[in-house]
């Protein structure tokens, strides 16, 4: 009774202060221990038992929105999720209004379902909400690594959280707490660090910005730390992309001291959700293990979330899909991401539970799990209504997050070389020429999981700045800014800048054996040393590059990441308005063969170490 009333008190006061809410925001201090998701199940277990299978194994089952094949098997198979996976997009486009309809035409299902439990919409917001045209766009992980900065990644986190919740949308598939390795790996920019450290900071940082204090607020989502467990530690060479989704071939000791750190701060950060990895360890498919699942993070870290299973991946687990499904549920899978299988998972699993293959008390777990965090996030309070709450489209892509975004940014950024102080630039330099096919593409300054799963070149979104529309509202009015893509066309200026990089990818279309600087990119730096002036270089990438002879011909070297929309952020580290202070979050190898060392591994000598970065 009290606590019930505190917890809509709590929210009712979050939604009277919705507007100040970024002014008044707190980080929450890890003190205030978010209250434990078993404590919901006095109010979990009589609902349980008024469940019918079907309607159990329904809550279990999160079908794409798009691989839906009828909308009515929402009420009629009483599915407890559904998913928008990348490039998963509303026929209607990716506006704001399309989104938060699509959110509200699939939620409007579950009030014709007999028992009308809401469903739960999850998303990847994981860097902004980046599905959605004029979202606010962090940087990648791998920057907000660089930063070292708990309460700014809570914050970022708060302000995504806000903008999902725009759209109806209350579950983030985020943060991801793995520690890449090998930074030949695709996910590289989407881990925080190749340091545990580091990684159970932020992860944890970025779990309470999601959940808030309260999952009940009405501005907090539930977040999902992934990919449990040994992500970043596959084995070159061990999958078909060549790190990705491959095999972690490391002993316990190993996989608890480099990857499992991160869920230990998440897990006591009250983490509502996590997503076994599509890897595996030591040959055994992460999805399908029983020791990994149940015996280490239920019963050892006493995680009272619930698991999903990642896209498709229970699939991976046999050819036989039926057997792929018991063996990933008896191992502690509670929800299975189906994409388009879904009546096939539901019938199966139903055919496995009549088989006794599937224990009734594994179900009875798996959905009290899940309806413990609908619970606690108040989403079974009949007074509160599941429709998007478009009242919160006014703070959608604001200047007020867009601030916390630029000052993400701002840390984010490291410097690794400066000679005769080339940096920073003056305001007042005769002209700047700048050059380079990332200088002037929002597409490429933010990456894959934007808009696009792989991410896009090109004008991918509005109300973003590209660092040289960035640099143009930096300088004074007697300063010229010039531009080539080339590098072309630079004589006479007081500075080159190039900004150069990888173009966007995501998963394990970015495994790449070879991490040298595209040959282009190296003609655009020659370019503008041809014409005798001093250069700076500004990278985008999501990872460290090789840089060959590069290094040694520029004067600056600026390693910017994926930074997202914010492009005032790169300016106000180049022009001198905010010192660089950003450290680097992965050791910086010179050539490939040192790309898999690490501290303590013979020969290690990297051309930068972890925690490299120079200030003014
Ligand atoms: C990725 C996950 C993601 C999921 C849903 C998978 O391919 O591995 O990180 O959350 O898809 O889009
Ligand atoms: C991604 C999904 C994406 C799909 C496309 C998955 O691996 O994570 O989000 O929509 O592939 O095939």
């Amino acid at each position: 009774m009290t606590s019930s009333f505190l917890v809509r008190a709590a929210a009712l006061a979050a939604i009277l202060c919705a507007g100040a809410i970024l002014v008044s925001y707190q980080p929450t201090s890890a003190a205030s221990a978010p209250r434990p998701l078993a404590s919901f199940d006095p109010q979990v277990k009589p609902l349980v038992a008024r469940m019918t299978l079907d309607e159990k194994i329904g809550q279990m089952t999160q079908p794409e929105q798009d691989g839906l094949e009828d909308p009515a098997d929402l009420e009629n198979l009483s599915i407890g999720s559904v998913l928008s996976g990348g490039s998963s997009d509303p026929k209607e486009g990716n506006s704001l209004k399309a989104w938060t309809d699509l959110y509200d035409r699939i939620q409007e299902h579950s009030r014709k379902a007999r028992l009308k439990i809401p469903i739960l919409y999850g998303i990847d917001a994981v860097h902004g909400h980046n599905n959605v045209l004029n979202a606010v766009i962090f940087p990648h992980d791998i920057g907000l690594g660089c930063t070292r900065n708990a309460a700014l990644v809570e914050r970022a986190a708060r302000v995504t959280a806000e903008e999902v919740r725009a759209t109806g949308i209350q579950w983030v598939f985020a943060p991801c707490v793995t520690v890449p390795q090998d930074i030949r790996w695709g996910r590289t920019y989407e881990g925080y660090s190749e340091d545990p450290q580091v990684v159970s900071e932020l992860g944890e940082a970025a779990v309470r910005g999601f959940q808030g204090s309260d999952l009940a607020n009405p501005l907090s989502v539930v977040a999902c730390a992934k990919h449990f467990v040994g992500d970043g530690g596959t084995a070159h060479g061990s999958s078909k992309a060549g790190n990705d989704q491959g095999d972690t071939r490391v002993d316990e000791a190993t996989l608890r001291r480099i990857h499992l750190q991160g869920y230990l701060t998440a897990v006591k950060a009250g983490v509502g959700t996590i997503m076994p990895s599509y890897s595996s360890w030591n040959g055994v498919k992460c999805s399908a293990s029983k020791r990994l699942l149940t015996e280490i993070l239920k019963q050892e870290l006493g995680f009272q979330g619930f698991l999903i299973s990642d896209y498709n991946a229970i699939d991976q687990i046999d050819p036989d899909y039926k057997k792929a499904i018991g063996i990933s549920i008896n191992a502690g899978m509670d929800m299975g991401m189906v994409p388009k299988r879904y009546r096939e998972f539901i019938a199966d699993l139903k055919a496995l539970v009549k088989e006794g293959t599937v224990p009734m008390a594994r179900i009875d777990d798996a959905v009290t799990r899940i309806l413990r965090v609908k619970f606690a996030m108040g989403m079974m309070d009949p007074k509160r209504s599941p429709m998007a709450d478009r009242g919160l489209w006014k703070s959608f892509g604001s200047a007020e997050h867009r601030v916390v975004a630029r000052e993400a940014v701002r840390q984010s950024v490291v410097l690794l070389k400066n000679r005769n102080k080339v940096l920073p630039i003056s305001k007042s330099a005769a002209r700047i020429h700048v050059a380079g096919k990332s200088a002037d593409d929002i597409g490429n300054q933010c990456g894959g999981w934007t808009i696009d799963w792989q991410g896009k070149s090109g004008n991918v979104t509005t109300g973003g700045t590209t660092l040289l529309a960035a640099m143009r509202n930096a300088v004074s009015k007697n300063t010229r800014v010039t531009y080539s893509a080339d590098g072309t066309g630079g004589a006479g200026a007081t500075l080159g800048v190039a900004v150069i990089g990888e173009k966007p990818y995501a998963e394990g279309m970015g495994d790449r054996a070879d991490l040298a600087l595209a040959p282009e990119d190296v003609a655009v730096v020659n370019n503008l040393k041809s014409a005798g002036i001093p250069v700076v270089v500004v990278l985008f990438s999501g990872r460290p590059l090789i840089l060959g002879g590069v290094l040694d011909k520029v004067e600056g070297f600026v390693a910017a990441w994926l930074p997202g929309t914010e492009g005032a952020g790169l300016t106000d580290v180049l022009f001198g308005d905010y010192q660089p202070t950003g450290k680097l979050s992965y050791a910086w190898p010179r050539n490939m063969a040192q790309v898999a060392l690490h501290r303590g591994d013979k020969g290690y000598d990297p051309l930068f170490p972890l925690g490299y970065g120079l200030g003014y």
